[in-house]
């Protein structure tokens, strides 16, 4: 077993732990990374669930999926005829890993530019000595190397359903979901988050007929009830059939598919036969095989590892990072925890604002936010004043042919700040980066008023979201 020192070791390497190491050895650590995920040849795949299950491939087929929809339906209407329409799931799933595959490898050439060592395998706390941290890392070759500072970014994995185990067969986490190899006639997804709306997008879009069984009597609760209004809409008009309020009972995978017993919003007993399900009912954090009582690190009562603000352990020189700890899973905010973390060991003030995080949902429409809800601000008591412009006012999104959904400001009523930005339509993934900026200056709905936007744009639905905010829109 050889036996390596170095100042930093990171144990994760997805979005989260990879930018943390590049990050470290910017700053002039001598840096290593672990990270255990296998490709289907059984090398490395650096990137994490975001690169190789997650985010990555979601947006390959949420592409690809959305250019078939129009294709078949939006194309005519732009005078653009389309015969003999068809479907290679194959290649639609192959260029899927071809896209992934790039990305892997894009880590393994910034892990070489910036000369961070790469250990292919499990990664495990052994012992804390005087020296540091010793990790033995369980791959190829078993080898241990030690660190005074270790930042574990292990990341989460999918929450089943009590009683219906995933078999990635007839019961799909998002990893099974991303590689249905044929369209299902009926498939069913369990919890109308992110992932049911994207992944039963995808699938429907495709031809499958899909529900989508939520327990919760609201749709997405967590966004303004405005724009989840306009999206429940949308869904509903393009037949994603969103239950809500039900209580899933027994589920049996049998060779035929799957069945689904629940009782509906109103009590009755109903059962739902298909030929897939698709599991999204949140994500577990992931501390297994980290052998995390070696050393005495605390994990909280949902298993995540216990962090202060800035991602400090309970142990010296140990800091955790991304979906592993509180706060949203998103990969951009485990990048910016990252960025923070390797900034403090060096000395630096690494700031992440948890209040200006982005969230986006991208289905079509798309959905995107930033800041506080309305619901939120009436629940504080703060005075607000709220403005909002349809995408249908919008000359771009006319010349798009994609006119659903609206830009909403939330300000403070007296110093007119910016308290929230929300958003329903097309590439409003895009633009929710001005609201981000906005935010982060502490800007007020005037300033963006104030600012010339590029005609005709989707960003014009900004500035007059902005503007409606003191009620003088120019074009509605
Ligand atoms: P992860 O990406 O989970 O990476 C952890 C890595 O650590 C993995 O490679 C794992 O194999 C490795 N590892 C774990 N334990 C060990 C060990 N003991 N030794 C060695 N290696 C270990 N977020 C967004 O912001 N935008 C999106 O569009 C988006 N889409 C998503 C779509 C889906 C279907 C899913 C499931 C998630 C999506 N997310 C998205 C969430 C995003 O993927 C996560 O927030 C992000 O990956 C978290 O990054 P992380 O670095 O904390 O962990
Ligand atoms: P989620 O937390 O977004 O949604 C889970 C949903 O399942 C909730 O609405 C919840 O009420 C419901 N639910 C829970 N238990 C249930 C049950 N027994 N029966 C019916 N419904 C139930 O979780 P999801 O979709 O699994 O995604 C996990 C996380 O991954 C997200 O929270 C997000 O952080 C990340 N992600 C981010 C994406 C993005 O940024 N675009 C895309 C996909 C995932």
């Amino acid at each position: 077993m050889s036996e390596k020192q170095f100042d930093v070791v990171v144990i994760g390497g997805g979005p989260g732990g990879y930018v943390a190491a590049i990050r470290a050895a910017q700053l002039g650590f001598n840096v290593a990374c672990i990270d255990e995920w296998k490709n289907a040849k059984g090398g490395p795949a650096l990137g994490g669930t975001c690169t190789n299950i997650g985010c990555i491939p979601s947006k390959a087929l949420l592409q690809s999926s959305e250019h078939y929809e129009h294709a078949g339906h939006s194309f005519a209407d732009h005078g653009i005829k389309v015969e003999g329409l068809g479907l290679d799931v194959a290649k639609m799933l192959s260029r899927k890993d071809t896209v992934v595959k790039q990305n892997n490898d894009g880590i393994v050439y910034l892990f070489k530019k910036n000369k961070v060592a790469f250990f292919h395998g499990r990664g495990s706390f052994v012992k804390a000595s005087d020296a540091g941290y010793e990790i033995k890392v369980e791959g190829a070759a078993e080898e241990s190397i030690t660190a005074k500072q270790v930042i574990v970014a292990t990341g989460s994995n999918a929450r089943p359903l009590p009683g219906a185990p995933f078999d990635e067969e007839n019961i799909l986490s998002n990893d099974g979901a991303l590689r249905i190899g044929a369209v299902p006639k009926k498939l069913a997804l369990i919890g109308s988050g992110v992932i049911g709306l994207e992944m039963g997008s995808v699938w429907r879009r495709l031809g499958a007929e899909v529900t989508v069984l939520e327990a919760l009597p609201t749709f997405l609760g967590a966004v303004d009830e405005q724009i989840a209004k306009e999206a429940l809409k949308a869904f509903t008009k393009q037949n994603l059939k969103i239950e809500l309020g039900v209580k899933v009972g027994e589920v049996k995978s049998g060779k035929k598919g799957v069945s689904i017993a629940y009782t509906d919003a109103k009590g009755g007993a109903q059962s739902l036969e298909v030929d897939k399900l698709i599991v999204s009912i949140g994500r577990v954090p992931n501390t297994i095989g980290l052998n995390a009582e070696a050393v005495g690190l605390k994990l909280d009562e949902r298993g995540a590892i216990e962090v202060d603000e800035e991602c400090r352990t309970s142990l010296p020189g140990v800091w955790a990072i991304g979906d592993v700890v509180r706060g949203p899973m998103l990969a951009h905010k485990a990048e910016e925890e990252g960025v923070a973390v390797a900034e403090r060991m060096a000395g630096q003030h690494g700031h992440v604002n948890f209040n200006t995080i982005p969230w986006v949902i991208y289905t079509s429409p798309e959905i995107a936010w930033v800041g506080q809800t309305e619901q939120q601000l009436k629940a504080s008591g703060r005075a607000y004043k709220a403005g909002t412009f349809p995408f249908l006012a919008n000359g771009r999104a006319r010349a798009l042919g994609d006119t659903t959904g609206m830009v909403k400001f939330l300000a403070d009523a007296a110093t007119d700040e910016i308290l929230g930005v929300h958003m329903v339509g097309p590439m409003v993934s895009e633009l929710i980066s001005e609201a981000v900026v906005a935010m982060e200056f502490k800007a007020s709905a005037e300033d963006i008023a104030r600012i010339c936007h590029a005609h005709p744009s989707l960003s014009e639905a900004t500035k007059e979201a902005a503007l409606a905010v003191d009620k003088r829109t120019l074009n509605f």
